[in-house]
């Protein structure tokens, strides 16, 4: 097994991950994935492909969650996330994170879980009664599976097993950053002992992308996302079709650029935003068309996804299951390490033996 990467240095520790229920998309190049390639530089960073939460709503579907592992890791691996710097690792291989969850769960109260704001809200999307009206208080009912329910247990195990100094997550991530510290503090004071250690969240500018609808996220279930790996024609079709400002109707009129989608992708991904500054003041005063600012993006998009693009299929011929392994062996040991000092706390596994 390898030396754990950058470990020597005693760098900060950055840990996040994502589901694998579908290939990345802009949100999360925006979000979060472009952020992940400088850290590896500066940190000692851990990228998880969360099969086990994935499972959480989407238990049964094997296939998705399969081949959507692969489409993550090669976003990763396409995007720039270097396994040779970045602890790439499956969920699912690091059991200490389940045994982690279970030990947490006598210290968190149903309904802790229930006031978590990002909890209620996929609650609401995803476990809608059909007699609720959209005006009607948000209730959680009874028939939520247990494990969804308890996933920000599950993503706290996840983040604290690592001593995370740092989580990079958008925005809707919050409130499992504050469930994570609230635990960890717990922990150390029911025990009496410091083994857990509190975390940072990280935003970056962008922590949440618009559709290309124009709807305030971009989201697989909201069918307005456009993929990392979207080839040129669906590049170009996402554009073409792309919410602007429906009241710019004559290239002589202002043009809005609040709620302009074309303008939120140009902010997120150009890199020069004076050039991006002096197209919003042109178009608000009228006299630039829709299809010139979305010529423009286009051609952003194409230079940014081109090479992403390329490296993706570059990297379809790695040895996937290396990699996955690999880096799955090296999170185990820092897991395990974190776990065996958890039981000790807890008085639990080996350390039980010590009193008999
Ligand atoms: N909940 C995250 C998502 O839906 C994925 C995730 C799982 C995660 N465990 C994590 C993110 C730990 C940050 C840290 O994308």
């Amino acid at each position: 097994m390898h030396a754990l990467k950058n470990s020597s240095l005693k760098l900060p520790i950055s840990l996040t991950g994502d589901r694998p229920t579908g290939p990345l998309h802009l949100g999360h190049l925006a979000g979060s994935l472009l952020q992940r390639v400088t850290l590896q530089e500066t940190h000692q960073s851990f990228v998880m492909i969360a099969d086990g939460q994935a499972l959480t709503d989407n238990t049964g579907r094997r296939a998705l969650i399969q081949t959507s592992i692969r489409d993550v890791l090669l976003d990763y691996l396409a995007v720039g996330i270097d396994p040779n710097k970045t602890t790439i690792f499956l969920q699912s291989l690091v059991p200490e994170l389940f045994e982690l969850t279970f030990h947490l769960m006598p210290l968190v109260t149903v309904s802790r879980l229930e006031r978590n704001p990002t909890i209620r809200k996929e609650v609401q999307q995803k476990f809608k009664k059909e007699d609720e009206g959209e005006n009607d208080q948000p209730i959680l009912h009874r028939d939520i599976p247990v494990g969804f329910l308890t996933y920000p247990v599950s993503q706290s195990a996840d983040i604290l097993a690592f001593h995370a100094d740092i989580v990079p997550v958008g925005s809707d991530q919050l409130p499992m950053i504050e469930q994570a510290n609230e635990l960890a503090l717990r922990f150390n004071r029911v025990t009496g002992q410091r083994v857990l250690k509190p975390c940072s969240a990280l935003l970056t500018n962008t922590p949440r992308l618009p559709g290309i609808d124009g709807k305030a996220k971009m989201g697989k279930s909201l069918g307005n996302v456009l993929n990392i790996g979207a080839d040129e024609a669906t590049i170009k079709k996402a554009i073409k079709n792309m919410y602007t400002d429906p009241t710019h109707l004559k290239i002589s009129d202002p043009g809005k650029v609040e709620g302009n989608v074309v303008f939120a992708y140009l902010d997120a991904f150009h890199p020069n935003s004076a050039e991006v500054e002096l197209l919003k003041t042109q178009y608000q005063k009228g006299g630039l068309s829709d299809r010139s600012v979305k010529d423009f993006l286009e051609r952003t998009l194409l230079d940014l996804l081109g090479p992403i693009r390329e490296r993706r299929i570059e990297a379809e011929k790695l040895n996937l299951k290396d990699i996955l392994r690999d880096g799955s062996n090296q999170a185990r040991l820092v897991a395990t390490e974190t776990l065996e000092q958890v039981r000790e706390a807890l008085g639990v596994g080996v350390s039980a033996l010590g009193g008999l």
